[in-house]
């Protein structure tokens, strides 16, 4: 029996999405356990792309069940809209195939309020958030006042939170933010209109996955962001709010952490990022626009263009050693055909000496200059290859050379949106 943790080893938008699905058709469960629609998956399939925030990505395949963990925080709305467009393309998300955790917490209107006021008065400390509530609703949660899916069941429960938490809630958005006073009644109104579409999904997470694996039934816990973005060992504080690192799958599904069989990173063949924060082997010329565009690099969430730099394998050591990955795949190889001279960042300068892991200290990330080893690119399409051996040698040196740093396997290798587009080692 296989018990998968797919984790994001970069900055997020590693292409998480296509591997999930690709391994959930062999997965009868699939799990999400932290993030919101913060995220956004990206899967093409015989040319039709959808973008999933909050559904896990395994939704596409007919026979996998689809569960959102406690460690998850909801959008309602966002929830019921992805499964309304996915239900309008045919595609089943009725209860007995989409789960929502009781424990998980919803975001509410006031959680998306805060997060765009706060980011509008961090006046040149932008973290550039998705403005999606993520933050607030996860410090709702560790504060311990949070509004949880279970609560849906009950609505006495659910009007007194709410009023409890607008009492505080009101005060910063009128006071210091200069936004107008939310009722908490009418918040609870709207959340308890939602109740009869939502309660539904409402699910014992651990017993489900518990029963799947006494069947003997794989299971795949899709990560969500990356590792860097992680909110303790992310370049903090330009971070999410949630732990993204492969430890979480167990704490943010209910499962202890020996469950798990196999933990695969994601890493893109270059390195990308979104919003703020130091990124040592961005390119700010012509290279970096190059694979801004020939890897379509704009939020899937937020359409903002993405920063793009070279493969930077310090960040991935880290990440191997954060998550203990047994293998990883590389994504978009393609991209990078046409580019004379490949960049590998092999290691830090930092305070005039060579640094192989990335230093702890809050900005000191930003004071580092890679150092590179360079290798000959590749001018082949090799969008259709289907074996290792197919590549180019110049493009076969170069995987070999990042997993050779990496420390770590490559075992998967993407080489354009499809499915089919992946090469098995
Ligand atoms: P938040 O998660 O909306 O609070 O945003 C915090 C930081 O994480 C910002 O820099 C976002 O751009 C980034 N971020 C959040 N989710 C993703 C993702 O799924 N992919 C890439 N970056 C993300």
């Amino acid at each position: 029996m296989a018990n998968i943790v797919i984790i994001g080893a970069q900055w997020g938008d590693e292409g998480k999405g296509k591997i999930v699905d690709m391994l959930s058709a062999q997965c009868p469960f699939v799990i999400r356990f932290q993030g919101g629609n913060n995220a956004g998956h990206t899967i093409r399939v015989q040319g039709e792309e959808t973008i999933l925030h909050l559904i896990p990505s395994g939704i596409l395949h007919r026979g996998t069940t689809c569960l959102i963990g406690n460690g998850v925080v909801l959008d309602p709305l966002v929830f019921l809209e992805e499964a309304d467009k996915l239900a309008a393309r045919g595609i089943d998300v009725s209860p007995e195939r989409l789960g929502i955790s009781k424990k998980t917490h919803l975001i509410l209107p006031y959680h998306k309020q805060l997060d765009k006021a706060r980011e509008a008065k961090r006046a040149g400390r932008k973290i550039g958030t998705t403005g999606r509530g993520i933050g607030p609703c996860y410090e709702d949660k560790i504060a311990r006042v949070g509004i949880r899916a279970g609560d849906l069941t009950n609505p006495a429960l659910l009007r007194e939170k709410i009023r409890h938490a607008l009492l505080e809630k009101n005060t910063l958005l009128r006071a210091l933010y200069k936004f107008e006073a939310l009722n908490p009644e009418t918040a609870a109104d709207e959340l308890l209109a939602l109740a009869p579409r939502l309660t539904p999904y409402l699910t014992d997470v651990e017993a489900r996955i518990d029963e799947a694996a006494a069947r003997g039934e794989d299971t795949l816990f899709e990560g969500a962001q990356g590792v860097h973005l992680d909110i303790d060992h992310g370049t903090y504080p330009f971070v999410t709010s949630s732990s993204t690192v492969s430890g979480n799958a167990a704490a943010g599904s209910g499962m202890p952490p020996s469950f798990f069989t196999r933990i695969a990173g994601v890493a893109k063949a270059y390195t990308t990022r979104v919003g703020s924060g130091p990124f040592p082997t961005e390119l700010l010329d012509d290279a970096g626009a190059y694979l801004r565009e020939k890897g379509h690099e704009y939020g899937a969430t937020t359409g903002r263009a993405r920063r793009c730099g070279w493969l930077d394998t310090v960040v991935l050591r880290a990440s191997v050693r954060l998550n203990g990955f047994t293998d990883i795949a590389m994504t978009k190889l393609d991209v990078l055909q046409n580019l004379p001279v490949l960049r590998i960042c092999v290691a830090y300068e930092f305070n005039g000496e060579r640094c192989e892991r990335i230093p702890q200290e809050e900005g000191a990330l930003a004071g580092v200059t890679p150092i590179y080893e360079e290798m000959p690119g590749f001018e082949d399409d090799i969008s259709g290859c289907t074996g290792f051996e197919q590549l180019p040698d110049t493009a076969r040196a170069y995987v070999r050379r990042a997993e050779e740093l990496a420390g770590v396997r490559i075992s998967m290798i993407s080489v354009g949106p499809d499915r089919r587009q992946t090469i098995m080692r």
